[in-house]
């Protein structure tokens, strides 16, 4: 039931109320008869579906002592169970359709249940490891990442959005044509090692270099390095991961992650270059193989670009464009020309945050590789960076 900071929720809380969007959105309405396991648990267990029922505040979900983890455990085998009883009498196809949304929603869930952990074992005084520290030789193999190369695109007219058959949320339609002027992105990520050098050249304490929103979150929270990173005694920083803490030196060619939107267009503005828009991300990106170091690897953080992915990408596409880290965009999160929610409560998924957030692009480490695609928009708003998000430069 721990919940560290009011955007993180109790690992309880997460399985839930991933059991309750199958229960409110599909078996209420699809499987005649149904039976509610608990009768507070439709209001108890709703995150923000205003128009649904009323809820509790967010940040009070650590409050949640009861109902015990047996009873959210039991709660969750009666929806699979009536699920299964649903599929039995062979369902309408909207029941279906709900039905993958609801996978798809407990594949977010699932990343954040591991974002909402390294954050709690990040405030916990022992600083505890969530799993075993990688193989220091693994990691010190290489110690560059291989030099950071643009890749060119021409631009020109081009589709963004989903436009395949497979599954896709509300907010990656409809499919539209979009104008790119021609654009390079770096072949990788920002690097620990690169990032430190912003900090070393004052970048913390230089206004010119933020945005006005971004210097003001830079003073009142006191940023001085991502989240996660800490200084030692003797100036050397150490880096909390799910894998425990580990020093700069280990983690300097592995992407930067947990910095948020002001700090990736702050480190852009010093490194004289740019955050690309979403729809730049997205050309380059469209027809990849959906590969790289996703939650399916087991990593659990971001990891340097190998040798030969660093030789290969002379003839193809940037590397690490899936996995690793989610990049900020320099595009606000907005819908498509003719965006249409979903009807009902469920329209409320993805529609009504459509101010104040930025769009990021490309999932992280601990991204299911099953839940992402080139069209996929994430969204945050610019302080953000409890996330797995890092930088990708554009020119
Ligand atoms: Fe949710």
């Amino acid at each position: 039931m721990v919940q560290s900071c009011p955007e993180a929720s109790p690992a309880k809380w997460h399985l839930a109320h991933t059991a309750w969007f199958f229960e409110s959105f599909i078996l209420k309405e699809f499987l005649p008869g149904y039976q509610l396991f608990d009768t507070d648990f439709p209001w108890l267990f709703n995150s923000y579906y205003q128009s649904f029922s009323q809820f509790p505040e967010k940040r009070l979900r650590a409050s949640f002592s009861r109902p015990g983890l047996d009873k959210i455990l039991g709660y969750r085998q009666h929806v699979d169970a009536q699920v299964n009883a649903l599929f039995e009498r062979n369902p309408e196809p909207e029941a279906l359709k709900r039905i993958e949304l609801g996978v798809n929603h407990e594949e977010q869930h699932q990343e954040l249940l591991l974002t909402d952990i390294l954050h709690a074992f990040f405030t916990n005084p022992m600083r505890p490891a969530y799993q075993p520290e990688p193989e220091r030789a693994a990691l010190r193999k290489v110690t560059e990442s291989g030099s950071l190369r643009f890749v060119e695109f021409e631009g020109g007219l081009r589709e963004a959005g989903c436009a395949g058959e497979e599954f896709c949320f509300d907010n990656e339609l409809p499919r539209h044509r979009v104008w790119l002027q021609p654009y390079a992105l770096a072949s990788r990520l920002v690097t620990c090692a690169e990032f430190a050098g912003f900090i070393a050249e004052g970048g913390y304490s230089r206004p010119e270099l933020w945005l006005s929103a971004g210097w003001d979150a830079v003073r009142s929270n006191g940023w001085q390095a991502p989240l996660y990173w800490a200084r030692q005694g003797d100036g050397a920083w150490n880096v909390f991961t799910l894998r425990g803490e580990l020093p700069l030196s280990t983690v300097a060619p592995v992407p930067v992650s947990h910095v948020s939107y002001f700090e990736a267009d702050a480190y852009a503005r010093w490194a004289g270059k740019r955050l690309a828009t979403e729809f730049e991300w997205e050309a380059a990106a469209e027809g990849q193989p959906v590969e790289g170091n996703l939650l399916d690897s087991g990593r659990l953080m971001p990891a340097r670009v190998d040798g030969s992915a660093v030789s290969s990408i002379q003839n193809q596409g940037p590397a690490q464009q899936f996995g690793d880290c989610w990049e900020w965009t320099a595009s606000a999160y907005l819908g498509y020309p003719g965006f249409k929610p979903l009807a009902g409560s469920l329209g409320e998924y993805n529609g009504k945050f459509m101010s104040g957030q930025m769009v990021l692009r490309g999932g992280s480490c601990v991204t299911p590789a099953a839940h992402i695609r080139s069209s996929y928009r994430n969204f945050f708003t610019p302080e953000t960076r409890w996330q797995f998000s890092g930088i990708r430069l554009a020119s």
